[in-house]
């Protein structure tokens, strides 16, 4: 059976982490301790459909039939506020290359901004994740989007925490190939741009700034 597109997730404990995370008291080591542990709770149900290869495995007592992983992966953080959820995402896939892409959202236009981009001459790996916990206008993701593609990904995941409409509505039709996994799709985006309810600036919250 298809995907669905968004994959939303309905995990008891993402759920229950998110309600912590979109609290106004949480603190910023909390916050950051949450968006790594919901990021990993994503990274399992984005990767349920990754390639195997058959091997055998010597155990202390006889030959076992076992898998490892066929294809490399490419973790891809959309700065600032993807940081939080590489490392988690990372220890479970300790063999992931990590690349940055730097983006900001203009204040006025809403329009991402490119500053930084640290990519391989060419590309190394099967399939890239996109990290950002935010899909807001989902301009962002798809200015990153635009950017693996050109430089040759061929399979693309989106993995973000919170939806808006508007995004993952824009971000399916720029691309419809790219599966989107959240942990909640909320209300609408506000004059300014801003997910409701949300959990106001990812990155703000993340790092203390703002
Ligand atoms: C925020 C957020 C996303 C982006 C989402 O980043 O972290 O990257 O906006 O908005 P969009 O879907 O409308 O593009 P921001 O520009 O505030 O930068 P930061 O991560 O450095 O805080």
């Amino acid at each position: 059976m298809a995907e669905e597109n968004p994959n939303v997730s309905k995990h008891p404990l993402v759920l229950h982490k998110l309600t912590l995370l979109r609290r106004e008291k949480t603190e910023p080591k909390k916050f950051r301790e949450l968006i790594r542990e919901i990021s990993m709770l994503l990274c399992y149900e984005a990767t349920q459909d990754l390639a195997l290869a058959e091997i055998n495995v010597r155990t202390p007592l006889a030959v076992a039939t076992g898998y490892e992983l066929k294809e490399k992966i490419g973790l891809v953080p959309i700065l600032r506020a993807g940081l939080g959820m590489v490392n988690g995402i990372w220890e479970m896939l300790p063999g992931a290359e990590v690349w940055h892409i730097g983006l900001r959202r203009d204040e006025r236009t809403l329009q991402p901004v490119e500053y930084y981009r640290k990519l391989p001459v060419d590309p190394t790996v099967q399939v890239c994740l996109v990290l950002d916990p935010m899909l807001a206008t989902g301009g962002s993701a798809i200015a990153a989007v635009n950017i693996l593609k050109k430089w040759g990904a061929r399979r693309i995941k989106f993995l973000g925490v919170i939806g808006a409409p508007e995004g993952i509505n824009a971000l399916k039709e720029a691309h419809p190939d790219v599966q989107i996994y959240l942990a909640a799709v909320d209300e609408h985006l506000n004059e300014a741009g801003f997910i409701v309810p949300g959990l106001g600036d990812a990155g703000d919250r993340q790092f203390g700034t703002g």
